[in-house]
């Protein structure tokens, strides 16, 4: 494979938390001559681009995503927010990496589907957890067969209310199942790939999130989603936590059973504990300082000494390279985010109906 080494512009759209991240990362790759940031609230667009160093800072998404020096385009705007930008973006045949969801209806996906297909253009989704090192290698291990056949395995993410109520304020649809487990149905067809999700049934509780005005979002949520190889795997979130336990983020467990092999992820990130008087500052939730936390547990990852370690920081700097170098990426498509996103519709569905339902999802779902 030959290497061509480009330098290409970035824009980044949507100057919250995660936007943030990837414009300081973008701004620290050298591949990148030119960077433009934007968000509807002009004051946080200035100051992250006075942050990263910035070539322009704009309230306007469709100015910066125009520019004739931007090549490609980050949409980190709330849930209900990304179409719009990422159809701007496809539609003057620039790349994009849009955020999880990819968007909140299948109608929306596809229509990116489409425009990116007609433009012949690579749209990828922030599937973060799939560069998480352990994540990588378990995939690795499952392409050189080491697992044998899949027959199934379990996956469960914890979080405490705190940062669940920060999602439900930004986007009250954006709910755990939508928003949160949506990484493990990923990481689930992922390791899976080459077999197709067809059944979903899936039950939900709560209090919490529907006392504090969030209907839609369930405290506990299981799920159970059959493949067509067979495969059967169990997926629950429980984003309802009490909001001092020392989790920064996800708190998980995935496990893999194959014929000849299994994988077991312990990612409940017990085994680093700060304790501190002083507090620590949490990444997600403003003013929630927490005296104990489970160090390195951020879901994301976390900035030190201007350094950035975490899946967020290998998945941005991943897809920047497969942009200049050409070397390939393992982001996930928007055809992957597409099915990730019908499979958590179908499991609320299924927790609001009682019913087993079948995939594909038929019209009107
Ligand atoms: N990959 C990850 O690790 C990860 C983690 C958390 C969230 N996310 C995803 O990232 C996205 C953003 O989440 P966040 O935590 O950064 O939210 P956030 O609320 O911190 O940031 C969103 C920003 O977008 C701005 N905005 C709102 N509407 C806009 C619009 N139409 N155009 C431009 N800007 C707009 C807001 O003013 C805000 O600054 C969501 O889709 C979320 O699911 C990804």
């Amino acid at each position: 494979m030959v290497l061509t080494r480009k330098q290409i512009g970035v824009a980044v759209v949507g100057s919250g938390r995660i936007g943030t991240h990837r414009a300081r990362l973008a701004a620290q790759h050298p591949g990148v001559r030119y960077l433009a940031v934007s968000d509807v609230e002009a004051a946080r667009a200035r100051s992250l681009g006075e942050r990263v160093g910035a070539d322009l800072s704009s309230a306007s998404n469709e100015e910066v995503i125009a520019r004739p020096e931007v090549d490609v385009v980050i949409v980190s705007t709330p849930e209900p927010a990304h179409v719009a930008p990422v159809l701007q973006a496809v539609g003057l045949g620039k790349p994009v990496l849009v955020e999880k969801p990819i968007a909140m209806a299948l109608e929306d996906a596809d229509r990116i589907i489409g425009a990116a297909e007609a433009k012949g253009v690579e749209v990828r989704v922030g599937y973060i957890m799939r560069y998480k090192r352990q994540y990588f290698l378990g995939k690795q291990q499952i392409l050189e067969g080491r697992l044998g056949r899949i027959i199934g395995g379990a996956g469960r993410v914890y979080n405490s209310r705190a940062q669940a109520f920060e999602i439900l304020k930004r986007s009250a649809d954006a709910t755990p199942v939508v928003d949160v487990l949506t990484y493990y149905v990923d990481l689930a067809c992922w390791f899976l790939e080459g077999s197709r999700p067809v059944e979903v049934v899936a039950r939900g509780n709560g209090l919490v999130f529907k006392e504090a005005g969030y209907p839609k979002a369930d405290d506990v949520h299981w799920a159970l989603v059959t493949f067509d190889s067979g495969a059967v795997m169990s997926l629950g979130v429980c984003y309802a936590l009490p909001s001092q336990y020392p989790t920064l983020g996800q708190s998980a467990r995935l496990e893999i059973m194959g014929t000849e092999g299994v994988l077991f992820f312990d990612e409940d990130h017990k085994e680093n504990i700060l304790y501190s008087e002083k507090g620590y500052p949490h990444a997600y939730v403003p003013d929630h300082n927490l005296k104990m936390v489970f160090l390195g547990s951020t879901s994301s990852g976390d900035w030190s000494l201007d350094h950035m370690y975490g899946p967020i920081a290998e998945e941005t700097r991943s897809w920047l390279d497969h942009l200049t170098t050409g070397r390939p990426c393992l982001l996930a498509t928007a055809e992957d985010a597409r099915q990730t996103l019908e499979v958590t519709l179908a499991m609320e569905l299924s927790a609001r109906t009682g019913a087993a339902i079948r995939l594909p999802l038929s019209e009107g779902h």
